[in-house]
């Protein structure tokens, strides 16, 4: 069962059965969807586009890279809201959810899903508009002890994701940094990268807990 007074556990509450507990989860549903709407206000919102800069159009042609788009609900509101997507993610019982979604409709053509890893992405220099991740980018570091070796993961990432991305690029990400430590780590690995932006916390007296990095490139 997904509860909701707790997070998930990665890899085990996403594989098989649990993948469809929380694929038939409304809460889960209802969450997903609310922080992407978020995500999609913060990308086109007042604070990430300033006078000199409103960086790449809205519009139905934009493509938005969805990093660990699980079953599919992130993805469907970027599309209801008329983008192109590819969505990734490193668990094929999770995409399996996605893919029938996609099939059963037309409206999920726009939709590209992909097997892979955050941390090692199969998409070419300078091809993505934007990229959202919703409760997934705090996964990138399991399995991971060595705190040097988690450095040089997120900054590796961070740095192909700049490099993925087209000119006027943002990132939005919503996720849940285990603590003060761990935000200023995923911070940093993007400040050193070439991104400049804010962080919004959902309880801002909260060291942990529901975070929002709001990101674009330097020009
Ligand atoms: C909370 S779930 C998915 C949320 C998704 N936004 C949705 O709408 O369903 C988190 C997802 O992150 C994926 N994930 C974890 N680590 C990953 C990684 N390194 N690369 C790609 N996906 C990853 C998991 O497989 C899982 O599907």
């Amino acid at each position: 069962m997904v509860r909701k007074n707790r997070l998930p556990k990665f890899p085990d509450d996403y594989l098989a059965d649990k993948a469809i507990e929380y694929d038939s989860s409304k809460w889960m549903e209802r969450n997903q969807k609310k922080s992407t709407l978020h995500c999609i206000q913060y990308l086109f919102g007042d604070r990430l586009n300033d006078q000199k800069d409103n960086g790449n159009e809205t519009g139905d042609s934009l493509l938005i890279l969805d990093l660990g788009c699980g079953t599919g609900f992130s993805s469907d509101i970027l599309i209801q809201n008329g983008f192109r997507v590819i969505g990734i993610d490193i668990l094929n019982d999770m995409l399996l959810k996605a893919r029938e979604k996609k099939k059963a409709s037309k409206e999920y053509d726009s939709l590209e899903l992909i097997l892979a890893d955050i941390n090692n992405l199969p998409i070419k220099s300078n091809k993505i508009d934007h990229i959202i991740s919703i409760s997934s980018y705090n996964f990138i570091l399991y399995g991971i002890d060595n705190s040097g070796e988690k450095f040089k993961l997120l900054n590796d990432t961070a740095k192909y994701l700049n490099k993925i991305l087209k000119k006027k690029g943002r990132i939005v990400i919503e996720f849940y940094p285990k603590d003060d430590r761990e935000l200023k780590m995923f911070n940093k690995s993007f400040i050193n990268n070439n991104f400049e932006g804010y962080m919004v916390k959902s309880n801002p007296n909260q060291k942990s807990g529901q975070t929002y990095l709001l990101l674009k490139k330097k020009m």
